[in-house]
């Protein structure tokens, strides 16, 4: 008899579609599909959003049921972080970005994995785009430590305006949420720009870079960083290559936004 593999999705709950693609693309590979929902208080810094992240477990155990979703592992908080004297530092690809801009959050991020991945023990775990470093901090973990298991990414999902779909959207009205998406219009146009400049041209690079980061700020946009990365090493690119990716990280009103997109339309 031929047995189903397991495909698992972690995840911190509040669906939306792009979590549900995740959990589709896990089924049609594997025919088991296994989702975690544990909002990880080890990524949270104390003035982040823990307390206030969105908790609807209800509403989410309907919505994975409805994309095939065969289990759903809900961990109790204490069993999963208390006493843990273990701390998975991926050094390298945490280092810029997130991991600047966000310390201790990669490590709180991969110690969590790593112990989802030993009590579920999936053959194949699959990560959203949307959070590009955090895939290549996972890609990395599973390489440096022989973890024996695949890695898919998929790419994001998005608002029909081009939001990228997060579960912190649900801080903004909606006329906010219209509003956000001129991060992701911004962003593809800056990449348009970069697409078409020739090898090797740094200084247009870091003018598109500089002009895109100044008429964000203008809109209302807090950038924090705004840059063209080496996705694998989630250093900036020292030339633009065909998988570099445009990252940027950036406030609007109270809601701190991520989104990157592929520089060329296929990486
Ligand atoms: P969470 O933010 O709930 O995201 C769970 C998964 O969904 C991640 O792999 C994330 O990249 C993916 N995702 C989020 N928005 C997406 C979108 N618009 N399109 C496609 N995929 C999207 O990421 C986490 O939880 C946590 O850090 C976790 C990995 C669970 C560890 O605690």
């Amino acid at each position: 008899m031929d047995y189903p593999r397991l495909g698992f999705v972690p995840t911190m709950g509040a669906f939306h579609e792009g979590h549900l693609s995740l959990m589709k693309k896990a089924k049609a590979e594997c025919g088991f599909c296994a989702v975690s929902l544990f909002v990880n208080p080890l990524q949270f810094a104390p003035t982040e959003d823990l307390a206030k992240y969105p908790r609807q477990h209800e509403q989410d155990f309907e919505m994975a049921r409805s994309v095939g979703v065969d289990l759903m592992f809900v961990p109790d908080h204490a069993e999963l972080t208390q006493n843990i004297q273990t701390n998975v530092i991926v050094s390298g690809v945490s280092d810029l970005y997130e991991g600047q801009r966000r310390p201790g959050h990669f490590e709180g991020v991969a110690t969590i994995v790593a112990k989802l991945f030993g009590i579920v023990q999936p053959d194949i775990a699959l990560f959203g785009l949307k959070d590009l470093q955090q895939c290549a901090v996972i890609r990395q973990m599973v390489a440096d430590l022989n973890m024996p298991l695949r890695l898919i990414f998929e790419e994001t999902v998005r608002e029909e305006s081009g939001l990228a779909m997060s579960s912190r959207n649900q801080y903004f009205t909606p006329e906010q949420k219209s509003e956000a998406a001129e991060l992701f219009r911004s962003l593809t146009k800056a990449a348009r720009t970069l697409s078409t400049l020739n090898p090797g041209s740094n200084d247009a690079v870091r003018i598109t870079l500089d002009e895109t980061t100044d008429s964000l700020r203008s809109k209302g946009f807090g950038v924090e960083y705004l840059d063209a990365v080496d996705p694998k090493t989630m250093h900036p690119a020292t030339h633009i290559e065909q998988d570099s990716r445009l990252v940027v990280a950036a406030k609007f009103r109270t809601v701190r936004l991520i989104d990157n997109i592929p520089v060329f339309d296929k990486p």
